[in-house]
């Protein structure tokens, strides 16, 4: 074992640390954190689309600057690959994702794009500010959570 290797393992307080916390590398493969990771997702995904189709409804005053922010965020949020958070063993437990999402992993991931390109056309038209354009956007983001919710999600959330 090299000198410095042998420091680091004998001397390291951050790989003692390390070793003892939650996040240890097996830990990654748990299914807890997978639905606690998607869920996180999703629920962030909600709380920037929400206040979106509350503006075109006319529940809340538009507010241009925060439709830009919002769909920025959204833009951002897809850019995390959040399938990762759907290993295979993550369906049982506490979660809404229904078995069907394993069983037909491609669809479900044709999906989750679905949603992308609605999502990178929502961020691209709120940049114009044309009021009618984006809500006709706000509607297209809409339906790609409800196609996948409508066979995916047990339970109904949002939309
Ligand atoms: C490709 C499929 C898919 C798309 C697209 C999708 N969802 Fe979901 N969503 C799910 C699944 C599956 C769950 C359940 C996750 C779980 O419970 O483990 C979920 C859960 C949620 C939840 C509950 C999160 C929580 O706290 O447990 C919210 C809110 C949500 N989605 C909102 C949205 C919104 C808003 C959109 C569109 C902007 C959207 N979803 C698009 C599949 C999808």
């Amino acid at each position: 074992m090299s000198r410095i290797l042998r420091k680091f393992l004998l001397g390291s307080a951050a790989a003692i640390s390390l070793a003892a916390t939650p996040f240890a590398l097996s830990h990654f493969d748990d299914k807890e954190m997978q639905q606690s990771y998607r869920q996180s997702w999703f629920a962030m995904v909600a709380m920037n689309f929400g206040p979106m189709v509350a503006s075109v409804k006319g529940e809340i005053p538009w507010n241009q600057e925060m439709m830009q922010g919002w769909a920025n965020d959204l833009e951002t949020l897809n850019t995390l690959n959040v399938i990762r958070g759907f290993g295979d063993g993550s369906d049982q437990g506490t979660t809404r994702a229904k078995p069907e999402i394993w069983e037909n992993k491609a669809d479900f991931e044709s999906k989750l794009n679905d949603l992308k390109t609605a999502t990178a056309a929502l961020q691209e038209t709120t940049t114009g500010g044309d009021r009618k354009a984006i809500s006709e956007s706000v509607g297209a983001v809409g339906k790609a959570c409800k196609a996948c919710h409508d066979e995916y999600k047990s339970e109904d959330y949002l939309y």
